[in-house]
């Protein structure tokens, strides 16, 4: 039965009990990364003490084990995903290289002057590998812009859409404005359009995880980092169908059938997808991260990041002179504002001082930038192991930026 102790979550992150400069670390800066679980460096630090071999090649005990640990490391976050029959689950290095991946594959499916519609939310990540296909294969790119929250004008999204459509690729949630997209009617819709879906989960499995059946998407990526789990490891959750007609990403040992001097023949996906050696160690503790957090209550856990967000805001509409960036109520626990009287990376500057880690800049959404008219801001952003702590820390933080600045 899953449960939501938060404290005693907290005391699972050791790093969470560090000081910095002296001062308790407060950690808001989880929409770059996440902090890890003892389990998971655990994990990590087993396979190389003891289970360290390639995998997919020998014949040996370690090399057997660590392949049966690898492959059932995609079974468990197939299962913690439930990821349909039709879909395969491919391990990248993130979600960057999980869009890369997808693009790479349509670049033979699309040609001059069909259309491919992105939100102005997009992390870098889905915006510009869409761009460089469009630039090379004359794609017509559309933007869809927002409300005054920062929610998603969903109705103009639905009318960019024409008979020349052919991808709706959007983010789950906002890496800045923390807005949560209604990805499960907007596969729904895109679909009824005849254009394929990519989600990009990657700011959404921290709160939470997704079903993949329900939301229906051709695509959906993510990157373990975010999630508790180490780095350079990721997932791409696509349709099997239309992996296997892509031609592969890149090319080597281990994502082929059979190579001679005449020509190379190409296994299916997922292998097809991982040429040479995976990160083998990244897989086993990104499995393990699903683990975890498959004991986690969600509902209790979003309710708590809720609850710190709502109290952070609190201080910061306390000061006065606090612009926010996404107030929609579906949104995650994201703050991202401004605060006229100090630059971002002032406000930062100082916030470290007391030990408090926050994101300042354009937080690799410059479109969106430019779409707010604003060239950064300043953004905290929650894990389910924050804790009030953690707010108070920002508020004294947030007093001394007034004092310093105003
Ligand atoms: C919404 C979103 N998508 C994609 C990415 C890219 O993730 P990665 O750098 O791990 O590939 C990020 C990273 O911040 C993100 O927030």
């Amino acid at each position: 039965m899953p449960v939501f102790d938060p404290e005693k979550l907290r005391a699972d992150f050791p790093i969470l009990s560090r000081e910095v400069d002296g001062k308790a670390l407060a950690y808001l800066d989880n929409g770059a990364t996440s902090q890890k679980p003892q389990c998971v460096i655990d994990l990590v630090d087993h396979f190389y003490e003891s289970g360290n071999a390639n995998i997919h090649r020998g014949v040996h005990y370690l090399s057997r084990t660590a392949t049966e640990a690898y492959e059932s490391a995609r079974e468990t976050i197939k299962k913690a995903l439930n990821t349909p029959d039709s879909q395969e689950l491919i391990f990248v290095r993130g979600a960057t290289e999980a869009i890369n991946l997808v693009t790479n594959g349509l670049e033979e499916k699309l040609c001059e002057g069909d259309e491919i519609i992105l939100t102005i939310m997009e992390h870098h990540a889905n915006f510009v590998p869409w761009q460089v296909l469009a630039e090379r294969k004359g794609l017509k790119l559309h933007f869809i812009g927002l409300n005054e929250d920062g929610s998603l004008d969903l109705d103009a999204w639905k009318a960019a859409f024409t008979s020349r459509t052919k991808v709706a690729a959007f983010t789950h949630i906002s890496n800045v404005l923390g807005t949560i997209n209604p990805v499960t009617e907007m596969t729904a819709f895109a679909h009824g359009q005849g254009a394929l879906v990519l989600v990009d989960g990657a700011q959404a499995l921290p709160h939470g995880p997704a079903d993949l059946t329900e939301i229906g998407a051709d695509f959906y990526v993510f990157s373990g980092h975010k999630v508790f789990a180490p780095d350079g490891i990721g997932v791409l959750a696509g349709s099997r169908e239309i992996l296997n007609s892509f031609r592969p990403y890149q090319s080597g040992g281990d994502m082929i059938d059979r190579v001679s001097t005449t020509g190379t023949t190409f296994r299916n996906a997922p292998g097809r997808f991982e040429a040479g050696t995976p990160n083998i160690s990244g897989a086993l503790g990104l499995a393990e991260a699903f683990r975890y957090l498959g004991e986690i209550d969600w509902l209790a856990a979003a309710k708590h990041e809720k609850k710190l967000a709502g109290l952070a805001t609190g201080e910061l509409e306390s000061l006065g002179d606090v612009r926010f960036f996404g107030t929609t109520e579906n949104k995650t626990a994201i703050i991202s504002f401004l605060y006229d009287i100090a630059h971002p990376h002032d406000i930062a500057t100082i916030l470290d001082t007391e030990g408090v880690a926050v994101r300042d800049g354009h937080h690799c959404a410059q479109p969106l930038m430019d779409y707010l008219d604003v060239s950064a801001t300043v953004r905290a952003s929650f894990a389910f192991y924050n804790n009030e702590s953690d707010v108070e820390a920002f508020a004294r933080g947030m007093h001394k930026v007034k004092r310093f600045f105003g």
